[in-house]
């Protein structure tokens, strides 16, 4: 049911809110392209793209994902955050999660595009507000904002 009104009605899957921001800027910057990839794919879907197609802008999504997370570690070390380990152990966890559904996904076993695609978004948001806001005090005024 849920599903269904996701595929029939939203124009996008996600949409950035200021309930998201960590209060510094580039890292915004960043969630916010993580969210247009999100909604890339989503299209992509939504216009009955191939896997091939699909595949290419999920394989996009997840290297930005992958730099993105790079960006924030770096900046946990530099600023030696004390939630550090914790926070990139999330960042292995999804990273393996998601390497293992694209394979079921590419391999056309397992794991739909849809499913791959809500589980990202899912994750995507909850870690924002849950996990990178609590970094926000430490690393507030790092890396050029
Ligand atoms: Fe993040
Ligand atoms: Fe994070």
């Amino acid at each position: 049911m849920y599903q269904l009104m996701l595929e029939t009605e939203a124009p996008v899957l996600v949409k950035w809110s200021e309930l998201y921001s960590v209060g510094i800027q580039h890292i915004d910057e960043e969630h916010k392209k993580l969210l247009d990839l999100l909604n890339e794919l989503w299209r992509s879907m939504m216009e009955g793209k191939g896997r091939d197609h699909i595949g290419r802008t999920l394989e996009g999504l997840i290297q930005y994902t992958l730099t993105h997370f790079e960006t924030e570690e770096v900046l946990m070390r530099e600023h030696a955050y004390p939630g550090y380990e914790a926070h990139r152990q999330q960042h292995e966890k999804l990273t393996a999660q998601v390497r293992t559904m694209q394979a079921q996904y590419l391999g056309g076993h397992g794991t739909s595009a849809r499913e791959l695609m809500l589980f990202m978004q899912g994750w995507i948001v909850r870690h924002i507000v849950a996990s990178d806001k609590k970094y926000a005090p430490y690393l507030q005024g790092a890396g050029g904002d």
